[in-house]
């Protein structure tokens, strides 16, 4: 499979009301990079015109299998060999029967059917339709086939009805194809991270803790994922929703993220510590609320482990990757850190610029030089991330 910028799919249209959907999913997939064939069947067209979807794609939409105009009249086998994956959006109910039953009379379902490539279905259709045993058993039938069934979501359908059935949103859609088409550079490999605040109990009520949202942390945990490798995640106290196919530990002092980590740690292959771990916790925490008073009152904190800098100096290591945010000098602090810890790997931000944000700007400090991340989504940044891991850890080719 290509790099994340170079991906190629057929998006092929089968006729259903929600292919009206099908040009905002094209929009969004072109604007990640991704460049798209659009296909369509007879039944499509009566939804969505060609005209559209060609105008949208730059490219000739193909709807007939017998267009003597395309090369060779092998239509059917060569625009599916130029692709990475071949996503249906929308597909009918009658379209999937075609699907598991290996039908192939009409271009589009001869195409699924000469493949090389992997194939993605968002079905679409009345919530009867969709509950109806046929359509059921297709279904099942498809994904033991080994097709990637994506959604369908359950709501208001254009008959008026409600229920399951509606095709996933657009912008739902372009996040799963994209995440389908990560390169798989970690396949095998365990990760672990950390991610979120600590939070160091003062009393019964009260507590120190930090603005990390959590969100850089889980982002590369989804990337990680998506990368085909195994994941754990140990994560502070944070509202974010747990990536699919993550495993997550959850803890909330520095010293339980310590314990999730060690007892983690040995059988991983990638470390990355992004959790903002609070360098201090109370030595006498009071188990009843303290009551406020005019005297002074004095917390007594003593260190914490540093989670990282310990995994780091384990005699056989993981790849460790740290973390620093600084409020200034960020170069010059950033590679303090990582010589201090023995990381081969730190990531640098401004933390003004990055914490509790949906998007930051990253420098990456290793022994060949200095990566600065353009600002970006936060899992935009995790991919690139991974993708620099993946070729000094593993060598991997981007
Ligand atoms: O707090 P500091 O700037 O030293 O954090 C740098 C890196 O070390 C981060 O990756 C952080 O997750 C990690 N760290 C840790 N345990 C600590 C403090 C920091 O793992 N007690």
């Amino acid at each position: 499979m290509r790099g994340m910028n170079t991906s190629h799919i057929v998006l092929g249209i089968s006729g259903g009301i929600a292919a009206y959907k099908s040009a905002e999913l094209l929009r969004r997939l072109m604007k990640q990079n991704i460049s798209v064939q659009v296909v369509m069947t007879e039944a499509a067209c009566h939804f969505i015109t060609p005209t559209t979807l060609q105008g949208l794609s730059g490219k000739p939409v193909h709807i007939d299998q017998w267009d003597a105009r395309t090369p060779n009249n092998m239509a059917h086998i060569n625009l599916g060999r130029e692709a990475d994956a071949i996503v249906i959006a929308p597909a009918s109910a009658d379209f999937i029967a075609k699907l598991a039953l290996g039908l192939a009379d009409d271009l589009l379902s001869a195409l699924c059917l000469a493949r090389n490539c992997p194939l993605l279905i968002a079905p679409a259709m009345n919530r009867e339709m969709w509950q109806n045993k046929a359509v059921q058993r297709n279904i099942a039938q498809l994904a033991s086939d080994g097709v990637t069934i994506l959604g369908p979501d359950s709501g208001v359908q254009a008959c008026g009805e409600t229920g399951m059935g509606r095709m996933l949103e657009p912008l739902q859609l372009a996040e799963h194809i994209v995440a389908f088409l990560q390169p798989k550079l970690f396949s095998g490999k365990k990760f672990l991270i950390t991610a979120g605040p600590t939070y160091e109990a003062i009393d019964a009520v009260r507590g120190i803790t930090n603005r990390s949202s959590g969100k850089m942390g889980y982002a590369i945990a989804k990337a990680a994922q998506e990368s085909g490798a195994e994941v754990v995640l140990v994560s502070g106290p944070v509202s974010l929703v747990t990536p699919v196919n993550v495993r997550r530990i959850d803890v909330e002092s520095a010293g339980e993220m310590h314990e999730a980590v060690m007892r983690e740690v040995a059988a991983c292959d990638i470390f990355i510590a992004v959790a903002a771990v609070a360098d201090y916790r109370t030595a006498n925490r009071s188990e009843q609320k303290i009551k406020k008073s005019s005297a002074p009152l004095t917390l007594e904190l003593v260190a914490n482990p540093d989670i990282l800098a310990e995994v780091a100096a384990h005699e056989h290591p993981p790849y460790c990757v740290g973390f620093a945010a600084e409020s200034e000098n960020l170069s010059e602090y950033a590679e303090q850190k990582r010589r201090a810890k023995k990381l081969p790997l730190l990531v640098g931000n401004i933390a003004q610029n990055a914490i509790g944000q949906d998007e930051s700007e990253l420098v990456l400090f290793d022994d060949q030089g200095t990566y600065p991340l353009p600002r970006a989504d936060k899992l935009t940044l995790a991919r690139q991330l991974l993708q620099h891991i993946a070729l000094r850890h593993i060598g991997a080719r981007k």
